[in-house]
């Protein structure tokens, strides 16, 4: 699957400690999905552009000590992350390989194949579904979980900082991504996949001025940094202090502060010859 749209956030070690950062704000949400699409103890699991692990290792939480997963990423940063951490939390059924999604050969069909936070990477999302459904055995689940690019804060009151910096990460997104409404538009992707229609739910995270959305945010601009001047965007002033000021508005406001909302999708392959998805207990 050729793929020409540059990885925009790189894989610093500041970003691959985002990421996890990122995961612990969302991991529920990604829980809820795999749930409720199915997955059960003893299943097989691809965990396609893994990052630093997160989504594999929830995942390894859930089939058990009988089921199995396997993490794919491009990036061989990200892939010595996540084996790292997984060595580390003594997670022996998981293993995580450099590979890109449309080429990686497993000899074995997985039960279910998941992608967290790829769609909007790619030259065409319906190629990467296409790919995780090609990994995935007759009767098996294909899932993704995507945050809508782009848009005001839903923050209220209004936070001004805020939503100068969304304006900048959107702005630097947007500036490269071809799809930054993939996860709007899981419906269409999975269509043309040729996976028909997914069911989907979408959920948004949500706090109080201490919430770790704000460090969120302004650790995605600052991976972002390098985009955002490249394309003239203003950058804030005083980065070191940025994340205190933001609660500091916040506080004084007393804002209720909302993240990107959340789009979760996914589908059943038709079973050949048996009815549904046999479950693994
Ligand atoms: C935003 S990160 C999300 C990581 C992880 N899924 C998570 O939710 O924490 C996206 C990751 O997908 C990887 N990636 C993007 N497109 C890919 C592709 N076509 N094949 C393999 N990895 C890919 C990137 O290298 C990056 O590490």
């Amino acid at each position: 699957m050729p793929n020409d749209v540059p990885y925009i956030l790189g894989h610093s070690q500041a970003e691959l400690r985002r990421l996890m950062l990122q995961a612990s704000i969302i991991q529920p949400i990604t829980r809820r999905l795999l749930l409720e699409a199915g997955l059960k103890p003893g299943m097989r699991v691809l965990d396609i552009g893994c990052g630093t692990g997160d989504v594999s290792l929830l995942a390894a939480d859930l089939v058990g000590p009988r089921g199995a997963v396997v993490g794919i990423d491009r990036s061989a940063e990200a892939v010595a992350a996540a084996r790292d951490r997984a060595a580390a939390l003594g997670y022996g059924r998981v293993t995580f390989h450099q590979a890109e999604a449309g080429a990686y050969d497993d000899p074995a069909p997985f039960d279910l194949a998941i992608g967290r936070y790829v769609l909007i990477h790619q030259a065409d999302p319906a190629e990467m579904i296409r790919a995780a459904a090609a990994h995935v055995r007759p009767g098996g689940i294909v899932a993704f979980h995507e945050l809508a690019v782009g848009g005001k804060s839903q923050t209220l009151p209004l936070v001004p900082l805020e939503g100068e910096i969304w304006d900048g990460v959107t702005a630097a997104l947007t500036s490269v991504l071809r799809h930054p409404d993939a996860g709007r538009r899981m419906v269409e992707h999975f269509h043309r996949a040729g996976l028909g229609q997914p069911t989907l739910f979408c959920e948004t995270p949500v706090g109080a001025p201490d919430t770790p959305i704000y460090a969120w945010l302004v650790q995605t601009l600052h991976s972002l940094l390098p985009q955002v001047e490249r394309i003239g965007r203003p950058v804030p002033a005083d980065l070191d202090t940025l994340e205190e000021r933001l609660r500091a508005e916040a506080a004084a406001a007393h804002s209720q502060v909302m993240a990107p909302a959340q789009f979760c999708g996914w589908v059943r392959l038709p079973a050949e010859g048996r009815e549904g998805v046999s479950d693994c207990e």
